[in-house]
């Protein structure tokens, strides 16, 4: 232990308390010992510290902080650099703002392009994610201040989050839920990490000893603090056994005192405790001791550039007819969309920043050598048909040279908490470029959202600039795009399918009941459309430039790859060269191709570049669920370069050496898994690969602790099935409405023991049981638990609150 001498003179009850969150974002101090605190802040792409009274989904006010892209806009940049100097921009802000660990990033993989916090996540592909959380990692711990990868794991979608169990093999598990989490402590060295709200293969991640003990600390070697997601926790005596450190937001003291009892009847040992309270205390220490090197500016307008760069670098151009952009100076054009009033630049949720400065197309557009005829909201962002704006925009649209016509994903659908349910965007968006494109066939799309979405009016774009979701500098990274100022170098970092029912998960995402049953193995995204040939729209990895790359001599050896780019057009460039792997006619099952490597590469006209990508050890490995660990399936490789997943430009074959004595499957009994036609598994078949039988996930007769309120339709007791329609009547409102009301959300999904979590000591658990009986329709018996755990509740609180104010409690 590092921190011995400290914790002996800690009493059982201080250990136990120090364990668990004081406030919404800060961890308890012990002044007696000179233990400090630490705090906390959301979240992945600004820092959101809350001025007055913390409430976890952000509605009260936070501080100004710089906006930047959100992970699925940086992802496509596939630019570590820049992922590094955003992170460093993010810990200068973070220890300005005197936050010491920083919630983020979220490298949670895209499984399904519905997910409504796909928009806070990297990518389909773990090794992307991966990198990319690197990069934030680092440059966040470079300025003293943890960041906090998240969540830890399994957890893609938000349905019932708090309440919900992955099911799984541990092959999927390994090769696609995890490595990006992997690379994210081995090579990222992330000094915390917080663990998800789910259940995964039956185990709340939080208490999860494979997850955390097996993998995470042993195999990982990872020795920092896990902190559980805000309500996360389930039983943290559990939590404690599994090594998770810290009980987040505000348990009050109950926790504790389960943890003080865990000990004194010897179902906690004392030295699991000592572990966590260690990892813990060196954190706290460290940390203040960083914090106190001195003060930082918010250097906003230096930041504020960044952003404007990163999305710039990040924005992929999807299509461009004829070369109509970059646009032509002194061009007449016609602003259209309620995004270039006001844009759309961040999801809703715990990651919402309040940025320093918000550009907006309809401002910025003055700055450029454009002649602007006109601009019109065009359609309304809630959805309704608006006749007057509609009209307003084909005016303006007949007499332009060009339309710029700004539209995406609502509000409505990037949120924490919820799901989409489709991928289509907005009608009302739809019809009003239709009738555009009646009138002007010169349209230049530029879309805002965070995740894939249909494009079957493709058709109606000459260009498609994609930006993602920017951030506050957006609009002018937008613009110098357009204008020709910068050359677009964004290459998507997930695939856009033609339409939803093509996607792997189709039939199996959300989750029904309890389970999210993880059918398609492997197959997600580009793993499933490319091995199966299914045609997307756009491809993983794909993004247009104003130039173009030839790529040649491509050579191989040992330690990997070298290949010669040259741009062979007549504008400077970034290119991202792509390295995918694949086994033709494995013994084990595999996706025709995996990237393993990329490397992104500025030429200027005509400059060639030797690009070396590196094999590593994750480039040829496979898990194998016999031996129980990763092996290497002997054979000729190929090896692929190329600017897109489809589209390879050269490929060489290499022979590897295997490790495989005893191959994992009986191809026999995993027929689909071996063609890749994933989207209609048997249970006989996902039981064959789980290794076990599919775990019974239906709901049925009374409600426990850890079912959610959005449960309650089916509870016995009238009074709880009113409460459900009440919540359920008001988020329909809130929705058709158009904003989303993230504590309702909250609420809608909170599992009863959740309570107990985040009530600064209110509830404790045996209250939560009361609340339980009464849902269960035992009226009376649960109100007698509830009103008698109340009082029983505050008089306990007062004295461990003494006990902890005396320093006199129990000693080892
Ligand atoms: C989210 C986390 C976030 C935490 C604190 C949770 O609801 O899942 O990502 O860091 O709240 O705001």
């Amino acid at each position: 232990m590092k921190h011995q001498e400290i914790i002996e003179k800690m009493t059982v009850e201080e250990k136990a308390a120090f364990l668990s969150g004081k406030g919404e974002w800060d961890t308890r101090a012990i002044p007696r010992l000179g233990i400090p605190s630490i705090y906390c802040s959301d979240g992945p792409h600004g820092i959101r510290k809350q001025a007055g009274s913390g409430d976890h989904l952000g509605l009260n006010e936070s501080l100004p902080s710089t906006c930047f892209p959100t992970a699925a806009t940086i992802a496509n940049s596939w630019d570590e650099k820049l992922g590094k100097e955003i992170g460093e921009a993010l810990g200068e802000e973070a220890a300005a703002l005197d936050v010491q660990v920083l919630l983020g990033p979220g490298l949670n993989i895209k499984r399904s392009p519905l997910c409504g916090r796909n928009f806070e996540y990297f990518s389909e592909d773990p090794y992307l994610a991966g990198k990319m959380a690197v990069s934030y990692i680092r440059g966040i711990q470079s300025k003293g201040v943890y960041a906090c990868p998240k969540h830890f794991a399994v957890n893609s979608q938000e349905l019932r989050r708090m309440a919900m169990n992955s099911v799984l093999d541990e092959r999927t598990l390994r090769e696609i839920y995890l490595t990006g989490f992997e690379i994210a402590v081995k090579e990222g060295g992330a000094r915390a990490i917080m663990s998800s709200y789910n259940q995964v293969n039956g185990t709340y991640a939080n208490e999860n000893q494979h997850l955390l003990q097996d993998i995470l600390r042993r195999e990982w070697g990872f020795d920092g603090i896990v902190i559980t997601d805000w309500g996360g926790s389930n039983d943290h005596v559990k939590g404690v056994q599994a090594r998770s450190n810290l009980e987040m937001p505000t348990p009050g003291l109950d926790s504790a005192r389960q943890i003080v009892a865990a000990t004194t009847n010897g179902s906690l040992l004392m030295e699991d405790l000592n572990n966590c309270v260690d990892d813990l205390l060196d954190a706290v220490l460290v940390l203040n001791d960083k914090c106190k090197s001195g003060k930082v500016d918010l250097k906003e307008q230096d930041h504020h550039d960044l952003a404007r760069r990163a999305a710039a670098e990040s924005a992929v151009l999807l299509k461009n007819t004829e070369n109509i952009l970059p646009l032509k100076a002194g061009c007449k054009i016609a602003v259209i969309g309620d995004f270039a009033v006001e844009p759309r630049y961040q999801g809703a949720g715990s990651s919402m920043v309040k940025p320093t400065f918000m550009e907006t197309i309809e401002k910025a557009v003055m700055n450029y050598n454009f002649n602007v005829i006109g601009l019109s909201r065009g359609y309304k962002r809630t959805g309704e048909a608006d006749d007057s704006l509609r009209k307003e925009a084909i005016d303006i649209a007949g007499d332009a040279d060009v339309v710029l016509y700004c539209f995406g994903l609502d509000e409505m659908s990037e949120v924490e908490g919820m799901d989409r349910i489709h991928m289509r965007l907005p009608q009302n968006q739809i019809e009003l470029l239709q009738a555009i494109a009646q009138v002007n066939d010169k349209i230049v799309g530029v879309l805002s959202g965070g995740a894939s979405i249909e494009i079957p009016w493709h058709i109606c774009c000459k260009a498609i600039l994609h930006g993602y979701l920017s951030g506050q500098a957006g609009a002018g990274a937008m613009l110098d795009i357009l204008s020709g100022k910068i050359n677009p170098s964004g290459r998507l970092a997930e695939s856009y399918p033609v339409r939803y029912e093509d996607t792997p998960a189709f039939k199996y995402f959300p989750s029904t009941e309890r389970n999210a049953e993880y059918r398609e193995s492997i197959y997600v995204g580009y793993r499933y459309f490319d091995t199966c040939g299914v045609h997307v729209q756009y491809p993983f990895g794909f993004g247009l430039s104003y130039t173009e790359f030839s790529y040649s001599d491509l050579r191989i050896d040992e330690q990997g790859i070298r290949v010669l780019v040259t741009n062979t057009g007549d504008r400077d460039g970034a290119e991202v060269v792509q390295m995918y792997i694949g086994l033709p006619n494995a013994i084990v099952f595999r996706p025709a191709k995996e990237l393993k490597g990329f490397s992104k590469v500025f030429l200027k006209s005509g400059e060639s570049k030797d690009v070396h990508i590196p094999f590593d050890d994750k480039t040829f490995r496979y898990w194998n669920v016999k031996t129980d660990k990763w092996e290497v399936e002997k054979g000729t490789y190929q090896i692929m370069v190329g600017a897109s997943v489809s589209d390879i430009r050269l490929v060489k074959e290499l022979e590897v050496e295997g490790t495989t004595s005893e191959y994992p499957y009986n191809p026999a009994n995993l027929p689909y898994y071996y063609t890749g036609i994933i989207q209609q598994i048997s249970d006989q078949e996902f039981e064959t690969l789980l290794g076990h039988s599919i775990p019974d996930g239906k709901w049925s007769g009374e409600l426990g602790i850890n079912d959610a309120v959005c449960q309650m339709y089916y509870a016995k007791s009238r009074l709880a099935r009113f409460i459900y329609k009440i919540l359920t009547d008001r988020k329909r409102k809130n929705e058709e409405k158009g904003k989303p009301d993230l504590n309702l959300l909250f609420q809608y999904n909170i599992p009863f023991r959740a309570i107990a979590k985040m009530t600064g000591g209110m509830v404790n658990m045996s209250m939560v049981y009361g609340i339980v009986d009464v849902v269960n329709g035992h009226f009376l018996h649960g109100m007698g638990k509830v009103i008698g755990g109340f009082f029983a509740n505050i008089k306990s609180n007062r004295a461990y609150e003494k006990i902890l104010s005396s320093g006199k409690g129990l000693k080892e």
